[in-house]
């Protein structure tokens, strides 16, 4: 069985907490499980027989915080390094040890957990005699989330990460990681478990929906700045899942086999440049293998990748349940995090004795405590006083909505069947039926660690969205709901109509739709797919029959308008048959609303696909997902990808195919032109080439365009590549100016043998692109050959 986080809820043997005595013990073995599956009962919240507990539990801002200690280590004139250096230095053996494990905090496998401990995915003790406070850590990239339902308090929901990603907004992304950030310090948390930004290498990955995207500098641009936005609120960010962790089937056995060059030019690009701009306190190892071992045991991309050529000067916690052997202390793994559900605790006793023993050097051990004691020092968990008042959730419900309207895509709007306000809307007594996807009851939200309930504080909104138990194979379905956060399409669409008519029909029966179809002049059919961590989706088809529910309401009604609200890519039969489809993937908690303002025209689309949308999974370089139907999510086995570097859009370009949908695709309802492209060489250190664009306005409303600026071809032939970008807000015929500044890596080569990146002397071909299929203008730029450290 593996040790799956609630996964297993087998009888075992429960492991005595041993930082502190339990004075409040829960149930154990049977018993445990027995509780949680009922605090976990999807029907259970409103009765929920946890209460008492709940509530002394309820949220880590009620713990005293840990007092500063005097000491020259608190001189904020000297540098974080300096101030850690002299704090270590104080530990005991003991102490320090105490600080390089911890517990998932959750009534899951262990005797007890110590006071003061709320329900949440981590808690690390701190040394009071000192001053360092406990690790309270929480997920993640969307928002802070509620684990399991075991705490009462909501929170404000960020869209899903590739509605994130699909803004193309470094300032958006920010906003967003700050709101989650002042969230997390308010409710008393020093360490967030976000942002995530592992490529969408595999788009049947379940938790693509987490993530930013299949291009590693929009990825990395966007994760950087949501780390900064939430380092700013002076909490630890975690850049994570480090590294290669592109499926979620046999997470915890898979090995990502992949040569080193590609995997630094994709993945690992994406990270450092995440790492570059975000300088997250802490880097999460993922739960696969890369080439061999375990990531979180793992020299090459931990010692040699991370902390060599990268100097990152901050810790490395592993994934919860992902610390493989004491080993891991030697190739880079500085905490051991969940581990309850390790087999070992390693990083307790076994290490000490190590230490002790001589076998692990005790300067390794002080390496290991000064990197999460510099990240305190770095982000001013140890000088700023966390904020206290309340969240200001209105302020941040405007941020949610902001980022949802701004990422949402219209894919195709035949005839301008859209806006509605054109249509019909507001006055014109228009009949709208509105089919399926749970309209009535709230927006998707993807599910496993990141699961955000909506609400704000006491007032538990979630309770008002839907629950539903969908189950599957995954690790984590059996215990986790589809949570449908409150902000219901339907109401928001109805708010909007004025004299028009809108009915619901709820989508489960085709003949029921074709009817409701029939009697509409417009037909919106919300379409919905569940991903979860833990699982992913076996092809890129619509659960639940679905598909053939659109295509019978599309045959019904020539102005059907799909929305999806899906984890990822979907393939659309109906395609061709249907007026609009509006992409808005999980759109966070105030998802209606963003809905209904684009479907009404309040708010002019302006998203821009962060991956390729397939037409099949015959295009996918590994049509069959590996591991996908292996029952024993223990077996070890190898995955491998054929694509390389080549992830994503580049794949498709390579191969000269053509998708459904490109990466970097959006329409709006105004029309767009770009042009004006300059390239030159560039003139300062790290830049390789400048380039600027104009786009122009050339409709007749106010609308959003993201330029777009690939390299077509450079000395080593023709490669696809995303070299830089641009949003602009522009009024009817104006006009704006848009640079770039391209990073020399996204034109170098990785040389394994230089240990270096190259950039080619010669000619390299740049390209304006509405999307990485429409390229329009070119220019070519000669370079000369430049060298980079790794
Ligand atoms: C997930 C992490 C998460 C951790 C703590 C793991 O299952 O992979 O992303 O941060 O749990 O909840």
């Amino acid at each position: 069985m593996p040790h799956a986080p609630f996964g297993s809820c087998l009888p075992s043997t429960p492991r005595a907490f041993t930082h502190r005595p339990a004075t409040r013990r829960l149930a154990t073995g049977a018993a445990l499980c027995a509780l949680i599956a009922t605090a976990l009962a999807p029907s259970a919240h409103a009765q929920i027989p946890l209460e008492a507990e709940m509530s002394a539990r309820a949220t880590a801002a009620a713990v005293p915080p840990t007092p500063a200690v005097p000491g020259p280590w608190m001189d904020t004139k000297l540098s974080p390094d300096e101030r850690a250096r002299l704090l270590e230095s104080q530990l005991t053996l003991d102490e320090r040890i105490g600080m390089l494990h911890g517990i998932m905090a959750l009534p899951y496998k262990i005797a007890g957990l110590p006071d003061g401990v709320v329900w949440s995915a981590g808690y690390i003790p701190g040394v009071p005699r000192l001053g360092i406070p406990a690790l309270r850590e929480t997920d993640a990239s969307l928002g802070v989330t509620t684990p399991h339902r075991l705490r009462p308090d909501g929170a404000t929901g960020l869209p899903a990460g590739l509605a994130i990603a699909a803004t193309w907004s470094p300032e958006l992304a920010y906003q967003g990681g700050a709101m989650v950030g002042d969230e997390a310090t308010r409710k008393g948390f020093n360490v967030l478990l976000g942002g995530g930004v592992n490529l969408t290498r595999e788009p049947r990955n379940g938790r693509n929906f987490e993530y930013l995207g299949e291009d590693p500098l929009l990825a990395g641009t966007l994760a950087g700045q949501a780390i900064r936005g939430t380092q700013d609120q002076h909490i630890v960010a975690t850049v994570k899942h480090f590294a290669i962790n592109s499926q979620e089937s046999s997470r915890r056995a898979v090995n990502a086999v992949i040569d080193e060059a590609p995997l630094r030019e994709s993945d690992l690009l994406a990270f450092q440049f995440a790492i570059e701009a975000g300088k997250p306190g802490s880097v999460m190892c993922s739960y696969n293998r890369v080439n061999g071992p375990w990531a979180c045991d793992n020299d090459f991309l931990l010692n040699k990748v991370l902390k060599g050529d990268w100097a990152y000067p901050g810790w490395v916690m592993s994934d919860w349940g992902a610390t493989p052997a004491l080993s891991a202390a030697m190739n880079g793994l500085d905490q051991q995090s969940g581990e309850q559900i390790d087999k070992e605790v390693f990083f307790d006793k076994p290490l000490k004795a190590a230490v002790e023993g001589g076998q692990i050097p005790a300067a390794r051990v002080s390496d290991m405590v000064r990197r999460i004691l510099r990240s305190l020092f770095a982000t001013g968990v140890f000088d700023v006083k966390a904020p206290t008042g309340p969240i200001d959730f209105q302020a941040h419900a405007d941020i949610t909505r902001t980022v949802a309207e701004q990422g949402i895509v219209l894919l195709k709007n035949r005839g301008d069947v859209l806006p509605l306000s054109t249509q019909g809307g507001a006055t014109k007594g228009k009949r709208i039926a509105v089919i399926g996807g749970l309209a009535d009851a709230g927006v998707l939200s993807g599910g496993g660690s990141s699961q955000v309930l909506a609400g704000d504080g006491p007032n538990h909104d979630y309770k008002n969205g839907a629950f539903i138990h969908i189950g599957g194979t995954g690790e984590l379905v059996h215990i986790s709901d589809a949570v449908y956060q409150p902000d219901a399409p339907l109401a928001a669409i109805e708010a909007k109509a004025g004299k028009d008519t809108v009915f619901f029909a709820d989508g489960r029966y085709v003949s029921e739709s074709v009817v409701a179809a029939k009697e509409a002049d417009i037909a919106i059919v919300f379409a919905t797919q569940w991903n979860i961590e833990g699982q992913d989706v076996p092809d890129l088809s619509l659960p639940q029959g679905q598909d053939a529910v659109i295509a019978a309401v599309a045959a019904a009604n020539p102005n059907t308008i799909v929305v999806l609200e899906t984890g990822g890519p979907v393939a659309m039969p109906w395609l061709d048959k249907v007026a609009g489809v509006v992409e808005a993937w999980y759109p966070g908690t105030r998802g209606g609303q963003a809905i209904a303002n684009i479907l009404f025209g309040d708010v002019n689309p302006s998203g821009h696909l962060p991956i390729t949308f397939p037409r099949d999974e015959s295009q996918l370089p590994s049509p069959v997902l590996a591991g996908f139907y292996e029952h024993d999510r223990t077996k070890l086995f190898d995955a491998h990808y054929p694509e390389g570097a080549d992830v994503g859009y580049r794949w498709y370009a390579a191969k000269g195919l053509t998708p459904l949908f490109p990466f970097g695709y959006g329409l709006s309802y105004t029309t767009f032109t770009q042009g004006g492209l300059k390239a030159a060489a560039g003139t300062k250190a790290g830049e390789a080439m400048k380039i600027s664009f104009t786009v122009t306005n050339t409709g007749k409303r106010a609308g959003q365009d993201v330029g777009q600026v690939y390299l077509v071809s450079g000395p080593q032939g023709s490669r696809t590549r995303l070299l830089g970008f641009g949003r602009v807000d522009l009024k009817p015929g104006e006009k704006k100016t848009v640079s770039v500044s391209v990073d020399p890596r996204l034109l170098a080569d990785f040389d394994t043998q230089a240990h270096a990146w190259k950039v080619a002397a010669g000619s390299y071909t740049v390209a304006l692109g509405s999307d990485a299929q429409s390229l329009g203008e070119k220019q070519t730029v000669t370079l000369k050959a430049q060298t980079l450290k790794p």
